[in-house]
């Protein structure tokens, strides 16, 4: 065992992608802004790298990663593509899509990232920093949200710090994420492309490419078996109870609103964060995980969460929120 690192924060400039890259090169650990959320960043190809960071995030280890490269030429030498997995990628990436693809042949990333499936998730994200240390590095790099396991994902520096200080050896300073949750993950192995995960890029736009998918009904998020493995059912637990489709506010409780209308009891709340005023789910998608974290910090007992539709990235929104409701893992 060694020593816990010294977690430095760095702007992101040159020299602090420069370092970044040169801390990833030495099988470190590297916390850096994508367009959705801070990802925790291991050399993919590099499994006592990619076994701190299970360690880190305190994650069970059969939980496979995402692999994040500059492109698509690059990604096409870790995976195979089919027409529509081709069509998916020339029409999302760089953006917040994830595709899981039968692994190439040839693959170099270890199977511990993979957790020894044959298959690989693969993503090109759409985020200055991001891109420029995917480019310094030169090689793909594993990241799962920059959480503490089971923790609300991060959407800026602070949150990174205050779930993994001490764990990790540099985090990459590059502002608030402007999507705030994670990608959409599409499995395109063979035959119909299925939704294993609602994210930052709607489902309606994905369907306009690549037709119907199959997958994720609403009600599978309390299944047993989950989706994508790892996907728990309280993946996203903050302290506080969470009360969905909230028609009011009861005493002691805060609120996670959206409008401008706000429901009986509002102004007796512990605390108020509105997720979008005007009820824009974009931006409501990108404050989710700040606000929540906010009133969790304020310390009520339970959020009461006003209703939120289930169009567009409020898909997403609604599947986050019943995970962080559902009854905790022990
Ligand atoms: O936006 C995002 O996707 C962020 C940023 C940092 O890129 N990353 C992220 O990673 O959310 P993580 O590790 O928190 O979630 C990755 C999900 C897990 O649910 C995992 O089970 C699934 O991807 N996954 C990874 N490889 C898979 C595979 N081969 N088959 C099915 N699901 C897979
Ligand atoms: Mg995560």
């Amino acid at each position: 065992m060694s020593a816990a690192p010294m977690t430095r924060v760095t702007q992101a400039d040159d020299g602090g992608i420069r370092m970044a890259a040169h801390v990833l090169a030495s099988g470190g650990l590297v916390a850096f802004p994508t367009e959705t959320v801070y990802g925790l960043g291991a050399d993919a190809c590099d499994g006592t790298a990619v076994a701190r960071l299970y360690a880190a995030k305190g994650r069970p280890s059969f939980n496979p990663l995402i692999a994040h490269v500059a492109d698509l030429a690059a990604a096409e030498r870790l995976a195979v593509f089919n027409d529509q997995a081709r069509q998916l990628a020339k029409a999302f990436w760089p953006g917040p899509l994830t595709l899981v693809l039968p692994k190439a042949p040839d693959c170099r990333v270890a199977d511990l990232a993979t957790a020894g499936l044959d298959t690989i998730a693969l993503r090109v994200p759409d985020h200055p920093v991001a891109q420029a240390l995917l480019t310094a590095f030169g090689g793909p790099v594993v990241a799962p949200s920059a959480n503490r396991s089971g923790h609300v994902s991060p959407t800026t520096a602070g949150h990174v710090m205050a779930d993994l200080r001490g764990k990790i050896d540099l985090v990459v300073n590059g502002g608030a994420t402007p999507v705030g949750i994670e990608s959409t993950i599409v499995a395109c192995l063979n035959g119909r492309a299925i939704l294993l995960r609602p994210g930052g890029l709607a489902r309606e736009a994905i369907e306009r490419v690549a037709g119907p998918l199959a997958g994720h009904e609403r009600e599978a998020v309390a299944a047993d078996a989950p989706q994508a493995p790892g996907m728990l059912a309280s993946h996203y637990a903050p302290r506080a109870r969470i009360r969905l489709e909230a028609e009011d506010v009861r005493p002691g409780e805060a609120l996670l609103a959206l409008g401008a209308a706000l429901p009986p009891g509002a102004e007796a709340a512990v605390a108020v964060r509105n997720l979008s005023e005007g009820g824009d789910l974009v931006e409501a998608a990108a404050n989710l995980f700040a606000h929540l974290r906010a009133l969790d910090d304020a310390g009520a007992a339970t959020i009461a969460v006003m209703p939120v539709p289930h169009t567009g990235l409020g898909e997403a929104i609604n599947d986050r929120l019943a995970r962080a409701a559902a009854p905790r893992e022990p």
